[in-house]
C-alpha cells in the first residue's frame, strides 16, 4: 500500500517532542514491512534543512482570502531517511527557525491546501492519507467536502491523534482560510462555537487511534472538551502504542553517548555515562542519579519539580539533573534552585538532542510524573538505555510500565502531587541500596522489546481494514 503521512514534525529534519520521533520511525518500519510510506512535511529553516539538499518536484501558489503564496514541493535528494521526503516551502510563512509560534493557524492552513494540490497530482497511486495531530486536522474535512478537492474524496484517511490537548482552534471569523464548501457541513469543523481542527478530523477521518490503547479510554473521560465526540466516533477509534526506532536508540551503536555498552556489559557502560554527566554538572557519582528529560509544561507534572526537589534534596542524599525547557516561571525556580542545591541538582534549561542520550544512558532513573501522557517515549527510551522509570501510572506510561512490587520494573505512583513523586523516588532510593536487584532490573528493562515492528504491523491491518469502504 501507499501511504503519505502529514505531519508538522520528523526527525531528524525538525523536532519539538515525540511526534517527530513517531513520524520519523513509522514510515521506515512500514517499508521494512513491505508497503510504500512517505512523509510530507513544511519546510523550516532549521539544520537539517541548511545542510541537505532538495530538488524542486512541483510548483504552484495557494490563494487564502486575497492573498496569494507561492509554495514549492521540495523532495530531500539523499538517504538521511528511509523514506521518501517531501517538504512543503511557503516562504513567507513556514520558512522560520521555529516549528511552532503563538498562532499558526494560518502556516498551517496553507500547508495543508499546498500538500492538497499536490496530492491531486498522485491521487490514483495513494491508498491512504495518514494526518498526524491538529496541524493536519482539517484535511480529512477538504478532502471530502472543498470543491476543489473533490477528486480526493475516495482516499482513506487515518488520524492519529498524539495529543489532544492541542485543538488548534480559530475564530468562525477567518473561515475564509478554507477553500469553497457548501456551508451546510460548516458544523463539522465547528466544536463548541470555534473552528477546531482536531475535533473536524475526529469527525472526518475514516480512522482514528490515539498512541496508546490507555490514552484512548481516557479520552473519553478527559479530552480538553472533546470527550463526548470520542465517545460519539468511538466505533471507529482505537488505540496503538508506539514503538521506539531502535537504529536511533541503541546503546551499542549511539554516537552521542560516551560510552556504548551491552547489557552484558552495562555497569561499566553506564557509570562511564554517569560519570561524564556528573563531572560536567558538578554532581556525586556516588549518589543516585534522579533524572527528567521533557517540555517544562503543566502537562508533564514539571511545575512540581522546584518543591519536590527541594524537599527531596533536605531529606535524602541524592543527585538530580534535568533536561528541558518550557514555563519561564518553573525556569526560574529551577535555575535558583541550582545554587541552593549546590552540588546536588543541576540543570541545562534548553533542547539539547545529544546530552538527552547521555542522560538516558547515564541516569539511575528517570521522572514522568505526568497529568497526560498520551504515549511517551522516554520511558521506554529509559528502559532500553538501563533507566528505571518513575511515572505517574496514566496513558501510554500505564500501558509500558509495571511497578516492581507486582513483579515488574519501574516505580509508578496514582497520582502528580509533590508527595506521590517523593513517594515513588524514596522506594526507588532504597531499591537503589539493594546493588544485586538493582542490577538484575536494569538488564532486565534493556532487554524488554520496544521495537516498532508490532506497532508497524497493527498500523497495516489499520489500513487493510479501509480497503473494502
Ligand atoms: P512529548 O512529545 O509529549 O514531548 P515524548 O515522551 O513522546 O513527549 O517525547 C519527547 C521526545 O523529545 C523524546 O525524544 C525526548 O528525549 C525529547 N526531548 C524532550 N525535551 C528535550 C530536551 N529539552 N532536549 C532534548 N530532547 C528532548
Ligand atoms: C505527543 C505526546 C506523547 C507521545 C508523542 C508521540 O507529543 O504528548 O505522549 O509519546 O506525542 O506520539
Amino acid at each position: 500500500m501507499n501511504i503519505l503521512h502529514i505531519s508538522a514534525e520528523c526527525y531528524p529534519v525538525a523536532k519539538v517532542g515525540g511526534l517527530a520521533d513517531v513520524v520519523g520511525a513509522l514510515p521506515k518500519y512500514l517499508n521494512e514491512a513491505g508497503q510504500e510510506a512517505s512523509v510530507i512535511m513544511p519546510f523550516y529553516d532549521v539544520t537539517f534543512t541548511q545542510q541537505h539538499q532538495f530538488e524542486t518536484v512541483y510548483e504552484d501558489a495557494v490563494f487564502i482570502g486575497s492573498d496569494n503564496y507561492k509554495f514549492q514541493v521540495l523532495k530531500l535528494k539523499d538517504k538521511a531517511v528511509k523514506f521518501d521526503l517531501f517538504l512543503i516551502d511557503i516562504p513567507q510563512l513556514l520558512f522560520k527557525d521555529y516549528v511552532y509560534s503563538y498562532d499558526d493557524s494560518l502556516r498551517f492552513t496553507a500547508f495543508q491546501i499546498a500538500t492538497l494540490k499536490w496530492v491531486q497530482l498522485h491521487r490514483n497511486k495513494l491508498d491512504v492519507i495518514h494526518c498526524h495531530d491538529h496541524h493536519t486536522g482539517l484535511i480529512p474535512f477538504m478532502m471530502q467536502y472543498c470543491y476543489r478537492f473533490e477528486n480526493l474524496k475516495s482516499i482513506p484517511t487515518v488520524l492519529t491523534i498524539h495529543n489532544a490537548q492541542y485543538q488548534g482552534w480559530f475564530s468562525h471569523e477567518r473561515i475564509d482560510m478554507i477553500p469553497e464548501f457548501d456551508k451546510k457541513h460548516i458544523g463539522l469543523l465547528d466544536w463548541d462555537g470555534s473552528i477546531n481542527p482536531l475535533a473536524a478530523a475526529i469527525k472526518c477521518a475514516w480512522r482514528v487511534n490515539t498512541v496508546s490503547p490507555s490514552y484512548m479510554e481516557e479520552l473519553k473521560q478527559n479530552a480538553n472538551g472533546l470527550e463526548s465526540l470520542l465517545s460519539h466516533e468511538a466505533a471507529k477509534c482505537s488505540g496503538i502504542l508506539n514503538g521506539i526506532d531502535t537504529t536511533v536508540w541503541n546503546t551499542e551503536t549511539d554516537t552521542f553517548i560516551k560510552k556504548q555498552f551491552k547489557v552484558t556489559n552495562n555497569v561499566s557502560g553506564k557509570k562511564a555515562n554517569k560519570k561524564w554527566l556528573c563531572d560536567t554538572y558538578g554532581l556525586d557519582l556516588n549518589k543516585p542519579l534522579f533524572t527528567f528529560i521533557g517540555r517544562l509544561v503543566y502537562e508533564k507534572g514539571s511545575d512540581l519539580f522546584p518543591v519536590v526537589f527541594d524537599e527531596f534534596l533536605q531529606e535524602y542524599k541524592a543527585s538530580i539533573f534535568l533536561l528541558g525547557s518550557g514555563d519561564t516561571e518553573t525556569e526560574q525556580q529551577l535555575t535558583a534552585l541550582k545554587e541552593k542545591h549546590s552540588g546536588s541538582f543541576n540543570a541545562f534549561i534548553g533542547y539539547d538532542e545529544a546530552l538527552s542520550h547521555i542522560i538516558y544512558a547515564g541516569a539511575d532513573f528517570l521522572l514522568m510524573p505526568s497529568r497526560v501522557e498520551p504515549c511517551g517515549l522516554n520511558q521506554m527510551y529509559s528502559l532500553t538505555y538501563g533507566t528505571i522509570p518513575i511515572v505517574r501510572s496514566i496513558g501510554g506510561l500505564k500501558d509500558t510500565i509495571v511497578d516492581i512490587t507486582d513483579g515488574g520494573f519501574g516505580f509508578t505512583h496514582m497520582d502528580t502531587t509533590v508527595d506521590d513523586i517523593k513517594n515513588a523516588m524514596h522506594r526507588a532510593m532504597v531499591f537503589y541500596e539493594n546493588t544485586t536487584a538493582f542490577r538484575k532490573t536494569r538488564k532486565r528493562i534493556m532487554m524488554i522489546d520496544h521495537s516498532w515492528d508490532n506497532a508497524a504491523q497493527q498500523y497495516i491491518n489499520l489500513y487493510d481494514s479501509l480497503k473494502n469502504e
